[in-house]
């Protein structure tokens, strides 16, 4: 079956990013691609950073990021109060997990499609503490009712400490309902952490309405920002409890500065950021979406087309808005995270095709992204290749 037409581009699109063009880059998801304009804007930050660095980080530096910050958080309706800027997910994970203060007998609950590095941080922090780490599974095509029930059984009042459940999931592109569940979790007093690190600017989003007690996303994804900024927004109750990694001067100003200022840094990033979403307007959020979802849509089907995957056994993400997509690799490629990277890898160093790869239950996943600067045949191109590549063990 042939795939529906592609969306059509957004003219012009391609030229506000300096990607080089004799690459596909179809894996935007990973560490996103910041416009030429945002680009420019952070070098004027630096540059004036450089010119006197003393009076960049002694004054009015803490009130830029706090604007930086209310703009952010009122892109995503966060409480701007309750927001800190962190340098990445893995970050505002991080600073959760060690505020917790577990204990011997406390578990962490996640699912089985959490990013790696998540995992491994719940892991490292639940060692630390003599406390366990407990991970469920979630199949694929589970309805969303039915992923409720399945982490609501999944908890234990009393000893469960944190639920961690992704908004958007790495290995497998799914949408989960992070709403119910966290209304769910709340029913039994457990805390959720949604990490959301593909949100910000890829779905509209209210981080009101998830109401999780803790929310991280990432903008440097999806929203257009320089790398290094993400935002950790925290419940009323837990903020005083959230300690940053690095003990730094701003210790007794309490939350967010506390979190935010970690000593000699960087920060032209986070003061970037707004104009990051400044080139999403400027294009159409809302024409973003529609087409990168459509394009990422597109992309699995012909590239699922091209490797005999039924269309129904193509997984869809769960819901609207979700700008990736994956599709089954054959049964034995890339089942363990070295392979998968090999495999990654050689798309790369053979195709030109920049794409993600994963090991997931048993299965080899390859994950592909729509972005404003791909086009169809750029997904044709790998449909038409990757066939032969995959041959070749
Ligand atoms: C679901 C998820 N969580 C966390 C991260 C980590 O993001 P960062 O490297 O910016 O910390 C990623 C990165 O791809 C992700 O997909």
């Amino acid at each position: 079956m042939s795939a529906p037409p592609p969306p059509e581009p957004i003219p012009g699109a391609r030229l506000l990013f300096s990607l080089d063009p004799a690459v596909s880059h179809l894996n935007h998801g990973a560490f996103g691609a910041v416009p030429i304009g945002v680009q420019r804007a952070q070098q004027r930050l630096r540059d004036e950073m450089e010119a006197n660095p003393l009076r960049f980080f002694s004054r009015g530096l803490a009130d830029r990021v706090a604007h930086a910050r209310r703009h952010l958080a009122t892109f995503l309706d966060a409480d701007p109060e309750g927001t800190a800027l962190v340098g990445n997910t893995t970050t505002g994970v991080a600073v959760v997990l060690q505020s917790l203060g577990l204990r011997p007998g406390d578990e962490v609950v996640s699912t089985d499609h959490g990013y790696g590095a998540v995992a491994l941080s719940i892991a490292r922090e639940c060692r630390r503490a003599g406390a366990t780490s407990r991970v469920l599974s979630v199949p694929l095509t589970a309805p969303d009712a039915e992923v409720v029930r399945i982490l609501r059984a999944g908890l234990r009042p009393g000893r469960t400490r944190l639920l961690v459940v992704d908004q958007v999931s790495s290995p497998t592109a799914r949408l989960l309902p992070v709403a119910a569940i966290t209304a769910a979790a709340r029913e039994h007093g457990v805390p959720v952490l949604v990490d959301a690190a593909h949100v910000p600017g890829m779905l509209p989003v209210s981080v009101r309405d998830v109401a999780a007690d803790f929310w991280v996303g990432n903008l440097h994804k999806w929203a257009y920002a320089p790398r290094g900024t993400a935002v950790l927004v925290v419940a009323g109750p837990w903020r005083e409890r959230t300690e940053p990694l690095v003990v730094s001067w701003e210790q007794e100003s309490g939350f967010p500065a506390r979190l935010e200022w970690q000593a000699t840094l960087d920060y032209t990033s986070w003061l970037a950021a707004p104009v990051g979403l400044f080139t999403l307007r400027n294009l159409g959020v809302q024409r973003v979406r529609a087409h990168n979802t459509a394009l990422a849509a597109y992309g699995q089907r012909v590239v699922g087309d091209a490797l005999g995957v039924a269309p129904t056994a193509l997984p869809d993400p769960g819901g609207p808005g979700v700008a990736m997509r994956v599709v089954p690799l054959p049964d034995g490629l890339a089942t363990t995270v070295d392979a998968a990277r090999a495999l990654r890898n050689r798309i790369a160093d053979r195709l030109a095709t920049e794409v993600s790869v994963s090991a997931w239950n048993g299965r080899g996943w390859l994950r592909l992204c729509g972005q404003v600067y791909n086009t169809p045949a750029e997904y044709e191109r790998l449909a038409a290749h990757l066939p032969a590549l995959l041959a070749q063990r």
